[in-house]
């Protein structure tokens, strides 16, 4: 008897995750999107300035609220207004939701890719429908108004449960450094001789199986940060030593080498950091206890 796969959505997302079809539209789609000339704003949509995580979850919160409102006022009799007012702000609130998805999506990789557009286009069809439903409740129509209305609350969902696989089954938008602090047992490790350690040259070790990226200064210093970029776990200890910070060699993001502040994005977290000391001539490290806050205070000084 002839074998069947497993059903449902899960294998249908996993397939989705899988399908290269599209793969050359995602190319272009995502070369376009990182060649927009957005400047300190393309950090500021990613959510690295003043919030520390995606802002795209945050402002999705508009159009979907206002959406569902609107959907439940229909099953109400009497009030119009007040729908073509949400269904309104909500259509607005869209753009700068979207904008926000789109700069954290050209950031991710091809099997998030792949979901994010499918994420997209249901977003993008429920803008529409929600468009179309508040042109026929001007002209009138509010039958054809409500109806459309559903149409695009339905379609809100696919996009909101195509949202909810990116974040937490494939981890778009997740601290991929998080797990640090929690694993490295606290106290001094050693790490090996000074001389080990090449001036100006990213050295990765391990502490307690998590992988470390070490770079020695020509002064002394030896800076330490926990090799696996906070964007997407990205190999930092292969990326580009300039200027007191390393570069993901993956996306970009930039991270001070003493004290792992993410100076620039697409990473909104900075990266986990160890204080270090030298005695007899070898290099130990802790995990640093430091709050977000007192880096950011640094970043602005
Ligand atoms: S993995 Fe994306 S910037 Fe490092």
């Amino acid at each position: 008897m002839p074998q069947r796969g497993p059903r449902g959505v899960l294998p249908a997302l996993d397939r989705l995750e899988r399908w290269s079809g599209g793969d050359h539209i995602i190319e272009s789609v995502r070369h376009a999107v990182r060649s927009l000339p957005l400047g300190r704003g393309r950090d500021a949509l990613h959510g690295r300035i003043g919030l520390g995580h995606p802002v795209h979850p945050l402002l999705v919160q508009v159009p979907v609220g206002t959406w569902l409102s609107a959907t439940v006022l229909d099953l109400l009799p009497g009030e119009r207004r007040g729908q073509r007012v949400l269904i309104g702000v909500g259509v607005a609130a869209a753009l700068p939701a979207a904008a926000s998805g789109w700069v954290d999506w050209a950031e991710l990789h091809h099997q998030q890719q792949r979901v994010g557009l499918v994420h997209a286009l249901s977003n993008a069809a429920a803008v529409g429908a929600f468009t179309a439903s508040l042109v026929a409740r001007c002209r009138g129509s509010h039958t054809l108004g409500k109806g459309l209305g559903l149409a695009g609350l339905a379609l809100t969902g696919v996009g909101g449960a195509l949202g909810g696989h990116m974040a937490y089954r494939q981890a778009s938008g997740a601290n991929h450094a998080e797990y640090v602090p929690h694993v490295v047992t606290p106290g001094w490790h050693p790490l090996g001789n000074v001389s080990d350690f090449p001036v100006g040259r990213a050295v990765r070790r391990q502490i307690d199986d998590v992988p470390v990226m070490v770079v020695r200064e020509a002064e002394g210093a030896v800076h330490v940060l926990a090799d696996h970029c906070s964007h997407m776990a990205g190999p930092l200890s292969e990326g580009d030593i300039t200027d007191g910070c390393v570069r993901c060699p993956w996306h970009g993001s930039v991270f001070r080498l003493a004290d792992g502040w993410n100076v620039k994005g697409p990473a909104t977290a900075p990266q986990p950091a160890f204080d270090s000391r030298i005695t007899d001539g070898r290099v130990e490290v802790r995990i640093r206890q430091r709050a977000q806050t007192d880096l950011e205070s640094a970043d602005t000084a």
